[in-house]
């Protein structure tokens, strides 16, 4: 029988999910299906109930549900508990098994596929939402050397930094404060949806070994050319760090690990 997943959200009309996956069962030899759920707002668990009775093997969760995933779980894995938000789901026995695999992801995309190193690494997060506290803990696990978390509303940058400064060197403070000596800096932030430009000081992109954009295929936005006209050497949007989550929800579920390179190339819109 064909093994079925889904991915659930509102709206769900621009997700990618669905391709991805597809690819990777083509490129394996999978029989397996994969939908998009447009659930109501209201009616997550509703639509999950029924998905699992009717033999649903796991499920990728976007906006809005990712909180009330978490939330559904049976069982959470340490991610999970760290963001309160699931992005993958796996019915094991009938149970809901969560992970949040954006944070891996993002790691995996810039150490294996930009070719940047994150081992002594310092970082800059710009923005203090769940993308940059899923990705903290696998950030230090990669080795960097420090993190610093900006973001307008100080008190959640400092918030993710009590929660986490036991994993390693973290601080937090304002777009003023940020400082220099950076070798990443990724944006995080909702800005780059509405076009909106952060205001990082030029100073802080000198001798930045990569730009990231975490948000896919919104161009050269304003945080990306700010980070050219400051001088860091590469830019990069969210492509890889999209089809890198997948690849790992999809070896979670599977016990196999697809080729993401072909996927993240047919799905990459150049930086123009
Ligand atoms: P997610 O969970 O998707 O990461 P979120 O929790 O809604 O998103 O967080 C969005 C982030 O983008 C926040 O860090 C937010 O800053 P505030 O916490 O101060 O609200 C940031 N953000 C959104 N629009 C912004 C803008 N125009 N300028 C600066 N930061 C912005």
């Amino acid at each position: 029988m064909t093994d079925r997943y889904a991915v659930f959200g509102n709206p769900l009309s621009h997700t990618k999910s669905p391709f991805i996956h597809a690819e990777f069962a083509r490129q394996l030899g999978d029989d397996l299906s994969y939908e998009a759920i447009e659930a109501p707002r209201d009616g997550f668990e509703a639509a999950v109930r029924s998905f699992v009775a009717a033999g649903g093997k796991g499920f990728n969760v976007t906006v809005p549900f990712k909180v009330d995933a978490a939330r559904l779980a049976d069982e959470a894995h340490e991610a999970v508990v760290i963001c309160g938000a699931s992005n993958c789901v796996k019915v094991e026995d009938g149970r809901l098994v969560a992970e949040n695999f954006d944070g891996v992801g993002l790691v995996r995309d810039i150490v294996d596929n930009l070719g940047v190193a994150l081992a002594d690494a310092r970082v800059l997060f710009a923005g203090a939402g769940g993308a940059t506290r899923g990705a903290i803990v696998p950030f230090f696990e990669a080795g960097v050397r420090e993190i610093v978390i900006a973001n307008r509303t100080v008190a959640k940058a400092e918030h993710i930094r009590d929660l986490l400064r036991a994993r390693g060197p973290i601080r937090a403070c304002g777009y003023d404060d940020i400082g220099t000596g950076f070798d990443i800096i990724l944006n995080s932030t909702s800005a780059s949806l509405s076009g909106a430009a952060l205001p990082i000081p030029d100073t802080a992109f000198h001798g930045v070994r990569l730009a990231y954009e975490l948000a896919y295929g919104k161009g050269k936005t304003p945080f990306l050319q700010m980070a050219e006209a400051g001088g860091a050497e590469h830019l990069a949007d969210g492509v890889g760090m999209l089809v890198e989550q997948a690849a790992e929800a999809f070896a979670w579920w599977r016990g196999k690990r697809p080729n993401t390179a072909p996927v993240i190339e047919a799905m990459t819109i150049p930086l123009e």
